[in-house]
């Protein structure tokens, strides 16, 4: 039983979506120190902490937050208002991730990645920042994504949610820094890791992507084993990435992007540093199978195997 003294003066860390993946990663490492913890993760996700041997206690409060809920994100910042002192630092960390071609997205779908990803997290920025500003203190870290750098095909909605996430830190970066508040977006790439069976095709492309005949068939077969590829190989761990998401809430000045795996530190620079024209047409060339993909040159439908003729000999890569 929690009791409703809490014991130290130590940061209050707020962590979305901590019951797997790099949420939970960030949880384990978290409950090892002296900050004091609410960790959230939705109703129906929450025994996942005493799975875990997460216990919660009067330092390391474990409590229901699905983002997209205004009552249950009210009810969250309130109690840290009035129990201890409003929240230090936040972690926006919950999100989803759909794969679709833009034309197998329904509106729906759009909505409910766009909510998860970008609107909720800012809605609870939004709750937070009063506290923070009377403090003249506090930390906002949301996670974002090479997807929010750089878009990939089938991941549409993924990278418009991550790239509206980035648009409103960098603004928020700019209006609170008058109040010492730091705001950072961490940014990982591939992570080694079983989030990616967490991807979810919209129910159109769960379709397509069944149906060789389907004019996309190759856009979702190819993306996707290259992603998954790329996951495999990756040296980038959700642990490793929690580190670098502690560093960034301890450093006196954080930056506010935090490349946090090599391919996120590549791409940025490659986006820097190249013509944009030449960067869209390198990352096309190098889309594996590319010239399999859609009606072919000569008009007609991949055959879905990727063996037809058209077919690359050679496996592209980014
Ligand atoms: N894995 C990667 O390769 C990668 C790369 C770049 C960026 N990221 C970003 O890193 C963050 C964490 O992703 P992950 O890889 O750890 O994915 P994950 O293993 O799928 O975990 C996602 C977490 O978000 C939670 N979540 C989903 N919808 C929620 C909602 N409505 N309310 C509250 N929590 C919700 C999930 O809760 P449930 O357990 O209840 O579903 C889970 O705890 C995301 O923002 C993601 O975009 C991941």
């Amino acid at each position: 039983m929690e009791s409703s003294k809490v014991p130290t003066k130590a940061p209050v860390v707020l962590v979305t979506g901590a019951s797997a993946g790099l949420g939970l990663a960030l949880a384990r490492l978290l409950v090892r120190t002296d900050y004091r913890l609410i960790l959230t993760a939705r109703k129906s996700s929450l025994h996942r902490f005493a799975e875990d041997g997460i216990a919660g206690n009067a330092r390391i409060w474990l409590r229901a937050l699905d983002v997209t809920s205004a009552a249950e994100r009210g009810a969250i910042v309130e109690e840290a208002n009035e129990r201890c002192g409003g929240v230090d630092v936040l972690v926006n960390n919950a999100g989803i991730a759909y794969r679709s071609v833009v034309e197998h997205a329904s509106e729906e779908e759009g909505y409910n990645q766009m909510n998860i990803n970008f609107r909720s997290p800012m809605e609870l920025i939004r709750l937070v920042l009063p506290g923070m500003r009377e403090k003249r203190r506090g930390r906002i870290i949301n996670v974002s994504s090479v997807g929010g750098m750089m878009a990939m095909p089938t991941m549409a909605l993924y990278s418009a949610s991550k790239f509206a996430l980035e648009g409103a830190t960098e603004s928020l970066w700019y209006e609170v820094r008058p109040w010492n508040i730091k705001v950072s977006l961490v940014q990982p790439g591939f992570i080694r890791s079983d989030s990616f069976q967490n991807t979810v095709y919209t129910a159109k492309g769960s379709g397509a992507a069944q149906d060789p005949a389907n004019p996309y068939y190759q856009h979702y077969s190819q993306m996707a084993d290259f992603i998954a590829r790329l996951m495999r190989r990756s040296l980038a761990t959700p642990e490793t990435i929690a580190i670098k998401i502690r560093r960034t809430m301890e450093r006196k000045n954080p930056p506010l992007r935090v490349p946090a795996t090599f391919d996120a530190n590549f791409f940025s620079v490659l986006r820097r540093v190249l013509p944009r024209g030449v960067y869209h047409w390198m990352l096309f060339r190098g889309l594996p199978k590319v010239k399999s993909w859609g009606p072919g040159p000569n008009g007609e439908q991949s055959s879905g195997s990727g063996s037809s003729g058209m077919t690359d000999k050679k496996e592209g890569r980014f």
